[in-house]
């Protein structure tokens, strides 16, 4: 996962989110919440909720579509898939499978990564090294959570927090321009698993009636667990990614990180000593996406014309499993 070999680097992004805003105000009317305390706590003021017929691969295959015109791609140039997600349309088969037949290809090998909110920098670093290695050439890898259906919407504690979108990203060869994934790095440390998880309807519990009613097949967390770590582990990724590539944090001209908890964010910045002003942040507008928070975030900074072609972008992630994440990209 060095940056001595020619590798990959990002051609083309694209990003999709639902037209229904879910405000902080009207959640205090389903959950014993409130607005200031939303915002204080998590920096968050509304999200995106996905339409009752819209499925995951729905949303992943609007961002994709936006991925291959910037890219000026069609999808039969595809040769892989990978999509990171942790609410895809079944339980099995992969979401991706999914994203193909609506991309319209096939025999390409199509997948899912379940890394919860680092599965965009956990399918960029797979896509990195298949195209390093000279496996393949051009792969779409893809953030995407339809969170909103795997929520309890009777716990204050979770409900508040997340959001529905999708992000996309292509990736192909790299040039000799010094453009390109400089470095990404993969982590898990299982001993948080309990703290975040659906607890039923895998082979640990089976889902039952009971289960149905107490709400045992949405997501359920320990914030505090989660949050304790997430500061350490996040600087800690984004030093390691930083380190692998030979530069230092003044480096870099933006990091793109996921958008959990602005708090979360505040405390990497101060510790990574780069200003917050040089993060692209939208966790106001979206909440947290889980894995399309950091494709949702890059595709607007490029869009908006903050990311230029050769600006050095740093990515960092911390979701479920724990897992985390880190990646470093020149654009
Ligand atoms: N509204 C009002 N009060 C609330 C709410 C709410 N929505 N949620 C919790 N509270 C209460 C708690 O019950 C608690 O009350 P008590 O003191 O009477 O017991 C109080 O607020 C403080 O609770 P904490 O959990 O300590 O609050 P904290 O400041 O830690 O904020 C939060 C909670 C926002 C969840 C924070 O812990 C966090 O962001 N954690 C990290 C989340 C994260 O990064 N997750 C990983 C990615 S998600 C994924 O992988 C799918």
């Amino acid at each position: 996962m060095g940056s001595e070999r020619p590798g990959s680097q990002i051609v083309g992004t694209g990003a999709y989110t639902p037209e229904r805003i879910l405000t902080n105000t009207e959640l205090a009317r389903l959950v014993d919440t409130s607005d200031e305390w939303i915002q204080q706590r998590t920096g968050m003021r509304e999200r995106r909720i996905a339409r009752d017929d819209e499925t995951a691969s729905d949303m992943a295959y609007e961002a994709s579509k936006r991925a291959l015109d910037a890219a000026g791609m069609k999808a039969s140039d595809l040769d892989m898939i990978v999509v990171g997600t942790i609410s895809g349309d079944h339980p099995m088969p992969a979401c991706a499978a999914y994203l193909q037949r609506k991309l319209g290809v096939s025999q390409i090998p199509a997948f899912d990564v379940s890394a919860a909110c680092a599965g965009f920098l956990y399918g960029m670093s797979i896509a990195d090294n298949f195209i390093r290695t000279g496996a393949q050439k051009r792969v779409l890898v893809v953030g995407v959570e339809l969170l909103s259906r795997i929520l309890n919407w009777q716990d204050r504690v979770t409900c508040v927090l997340f959001g529905d979108g999708a992000g996309a990203a292509i990736l192909a060869p790299a040039g000799d321009d010094g453009r390109g994934v400089l470095s990404t790095r993969l982590y898990t440390d299982s001993s948080l698993a309990d703290s975040l998880l659906i607890p039923a309807g895998g082979s640990r519990e089976a889902l039952t009636a009971e289960g149905l009613e107490a709400k045992r097949n949405k997501v359920f967390m320990v914030g505090s667990d989660i949050f304790k770590v997430a500061v350490k582990n996040l600087t800690a990724a984004s030093r390691d990614a930083l380190t692998a590539a030979g530069l230092e944090a003044d480096a870099v001209r933006w990091v793109v990180p996921h958008q959990a908890n602005l708090r979360i964010i505040n405390q990497v910045a101060l510790r990574l000593e780069i200003p917050l002003e040089r993060f692209v942040l939208n966790i106001e507008r979206y909440g947290n996406t889980s894995s399309a928070s950091i494709p949702l975030a890059l595709d607007e900074g490029i869009r908006d014309g903050r990311i230029k072609p050769g600006d050095t972008v740093l990515m960092c992630a911390l979701g479920a499993g724990i897992s985390w994440a880190s990646a470093l990209v020149r654009m």
